[in-house]
């Protein structure tokens, strides 16, 4: 049985790969003669980690596509700020990132360093992606093979925060010609946004929607009046709501049937239904798990491709919170 689930998912893999040709900078056995298990002892930890809280998985999720997106994937968004220097993590807009993101990186990195051939050969940034793949296959998403050879970056600034990230007011516009500065393309944006099918949303990144009368956005008014008794006026920024409400935690395509329903958390997904120019393919994952995993896997590659560093302008970090 086991090694028939294995070769189901050897299979599954072989399919993905023909569909994305493989990155100039980036190769998939990287660590092969560095570090030969670190793939495993990256999944352990982010188990093990997953298994204490789920916020985990969603928060590895976002912590990756923030790093990609500023400054490139080179776990710059690790860093902690100093006295001299205000780090990526902490511009306004690091939108809550969850600091179990954060921690399984840091404990999966500590396993790594535990063992000698590996012991500061293995980046930051690659661990990050190692740990995001584990996270997505984790929470019942796809299963891919990560490129890896990413060197960790040696700036973080708040200010290359700015107009790096993705707006929850958003339309396709603003959303396609920020992407594209990252090579994604608008299928890229549909498939990527399905990661807000788990995690929760802050009342404060929705409040205008549920209260402002600028909001043109349309939205199911029964999910708009479960959305205002979750996040009353004036709500204490703490609370949240959960992104996809009265759902167990599987990363399947119900967040394309909610945008259907008019039910996406954000205008930047609601968006997506309502352009004619997503709505089709938003409509076909609707109706095709499958297709989105699929789909998914080659995004997530895709994203781990952005701004990649080398070993001329990078190196590989010690801790992966501080230079070194
Ligand atoms: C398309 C444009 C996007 C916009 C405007 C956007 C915006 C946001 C916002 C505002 C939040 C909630 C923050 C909060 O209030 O706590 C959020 C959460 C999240 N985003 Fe996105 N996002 C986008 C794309 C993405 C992409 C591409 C990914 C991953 C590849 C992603 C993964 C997530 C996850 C997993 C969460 C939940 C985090 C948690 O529960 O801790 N998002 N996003
Ligand atoms: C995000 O930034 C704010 C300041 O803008 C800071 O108080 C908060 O600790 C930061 N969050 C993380 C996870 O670093
Ligand atoms: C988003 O696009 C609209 C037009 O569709 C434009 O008016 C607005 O300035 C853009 N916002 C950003 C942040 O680029
Ligand atoms: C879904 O959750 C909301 C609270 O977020 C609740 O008011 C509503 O009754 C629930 N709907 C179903 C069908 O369980």
């Amino acid at each position: 049985m086991a090694s028939m689930l294995k070769s189901l998912l050897f299979l599954f893999v072989i399919a993905i790969f023909t569909t994305i040709s493989p990155s100039k900078a980036l190769s998939r056995n990287f660590y092969a003669n560095i570090c030969p298990d670190v793939e495993e002892m990256v999944r352990e930890a982010v188990e093990k980690k997953a298994k204490e809280t789920f916020i985990t998985i969603p928060a590895t999720l976002r912590l990756y596509f923030h790093d990609c997106f500023v400054n490139g994937c080179d776990a710059s968004i690790m860093i902690a700020s100093t006295k001299q220097n205000k780090a990526e993590k902490d511009h306004e807009e690091n939108l809550s990132l969850a600091g179990d993101g954060f921690d399984t990186v840091i404990k999966a990195k500590k396993a790594v360093d535990a063992v000698s051939n590996c012991r500061y050969k293995v980046s930051c940034a690659d661990i990050l992606t190692m740990a995001t793949r584990d996270a997505i296959y984790l929470m019942g998403g796809p299963y891919y093979e990560v490129e890896l050879g990413r060197y960790d970056g040696v700036t973080s600034t708040a200010d290359s925060v700015e107009g790096n990230l993705p707006l929850p007011t958003d339309d396709v516009n603003n959303l396609t010609a920020l992407f594209a500065k990252k090579g994604l393309d608008v299928d890229d944006i549909i498939v990527l946004s399905g990661s807000h099918r788990v995690g929760v949303a802050h009342c404060t990144s929705i409040s205008h929607r549920l209260y402002g009368e600028d909001s043109t956005m349309p939205i199911d008014p029964v999910y708009a009046s479960n959305l205002r008794k979750a996040c009353p006026k004036d709500v204490d920024r703490n609370k949240f709501v959960f992104m996809v409400p009265n759902s167990s935690n599987v990363f399947d395509n119900a967040y394309y049937r909610n945008l259907k329903e008019l039910k996406g958390v954000f205008e930047s997904d609601q968006a997506l239904y309502t352009d004619p120019r997503s709505k089709p393919f938003v409509e076909e994952l609707a109706t095709d798990g499958q297709l989105f995993h699929r789909a998914f896997a080659r995004s997530m590659i895709k994203l781990g491709r952005v701004g990649v560093k080398t070993v001329s302008n990078g190196n590989i970090r010690r801790r992966c919170d501080a230079f070194n």
